[in-house]
């Protein structure tokens, strides 16, 4: 099982969307699929809609060290009510659990209790490595809140990649480069302790046809420059498009929504995330890139299941 935990020390660039667009895609392409909203400000929560609403989730989880059957919500998928084409849709057999947020408050028992916690750090990474878990999920994706906290330290020890939007403008790039500095020297503190460090896989979201964007995207890749070998930040951009908003108000992935534009640029963000999955597509799509899409990457490979870059020059 793989794990992603998105970050951003800035609200609102896209942790929610990303997470639940990945989770839908991958349960499209036929993978179990756990999602985790770690967010004090239920919005992944609320993404899908439910089949299935366990009476738990994410503070009983987190204090009872172990996922149990109490804690796992049901994604309806795809909807009874979604108006597009359900018979090429999710026919591989995927599906998306979800651990919902039930913390409310910055000062909620969670929040609380972690920082009386010794081991609030490995909390989440100690309740992802039970065996069964493991066997039972190929994918887990821990959406976060975008502040600086236990839950957070907890959601990114448990990472093996962390996924970081940032949007292209001054504003976010400044606080993106500020906050991803701080976030890695004080996880590179707690490596000193035999943690490690997950790699930060940078986003660009939100990507307009503009030279005003296209002169930010081209920043953050340069101030990147500084800080290879931390910060990776990916060849695709995910362009600004209604379709998110549109998929989110549905509760179904964007793809879902715009096969062509968004269904591109998400497969070729889960290509470069996950480079066995090259050339798998989701029943829906079109079978194929647009041609600067598809020139990122290699040539398709015999999907072998979920592993990352990092995972492969590991072994
Ligand atoms: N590529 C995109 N194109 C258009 N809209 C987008 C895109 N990405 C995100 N959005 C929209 O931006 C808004 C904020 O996104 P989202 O909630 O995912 O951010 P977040 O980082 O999770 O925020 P928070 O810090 O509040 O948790 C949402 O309305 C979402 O639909
Ligand atoms: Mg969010």
């Amino acid at each position: 099982m793989l794990t992603f935990t998105t970050v951003a020390t800035k609200g609102g660039v896209g942790k929610t969307t990303l997470t639940a667009n990945l989770g839908g895609l991958l349960a499209d392409l036929g993978y179990r699929v756990l999602l985790i909203d770690a967010d004090v400000q239920p919005s992944l929560t609320r993404y899908f809609k439910l089949a299935y609403k366990a009476p738990n989730g994410l503070t009983a989880m987190v204090m009872s060290g172990s996922l149990t059957t109490d804690c796992i919500s049901y994604a309806e998928f795809p909807p009874q009510e979604f108006e597009g084409d359900h018979t090429s849709l999710n026919v591989q057999g995927g599906f998306l659990h979800i651990v919902c947020s039930d913390t409310q408050r910055e000062d909620s028992p969670l929040q609380i209790w972690l920082s009386n916690q010794l081991d609030r750090l490995v909390r989440i990474r100690m309740v992802l490595s039970n065996p069964e878990l493991r066997a039972a999920y190929d994918v887990c994706i821990i959406d976060t809140q975008g502040a600086v906290g236990h839950l957070q330290d907890a959601a990114v020890n448990a990472a093996d990649v962390l996924l970081a939007p940032v949007a292209p403008d001054v504003l976010s790039a400044r606080e993106f480069v500020d906050g991803t500095i701080k976030l890695v020297n004080r996880h590179e503190a707690a490596a000193n302790l035999g943690y490690k460090v997950p790699a930060i896989q940078c986003i660009i979201n939100r990507t307009e046809n503009t030279v005003d964007s296209r002169t930010m995207s081209q920043l953050i890749r340069d101030q990147f420059i500084e800080m290879r070998g931390r910060v990776n930040v990916l060849s695709t951009q995910i362009p600004q498009a209604v379709a998110y908003k549109k998929g989110a108000t549905s509760q179904v992935p964007a793809h879902w929504i715009d096969p062509v534009k968004v269904g591109d640029s998400m497969h070729s963000l889960l290509w470069e995330l996950i480079p066995n999955l090259v050339g798998t597509f989701a029943p829906n799509h079109r079978a194929e890139l647009s041609p600067a899409l598809a020139a990122l990457h290699v040539q398709p490979q015999e999907p072998e299941g979920p592993s990352t870059a990092s995972e492969s020059e590991q072994q």
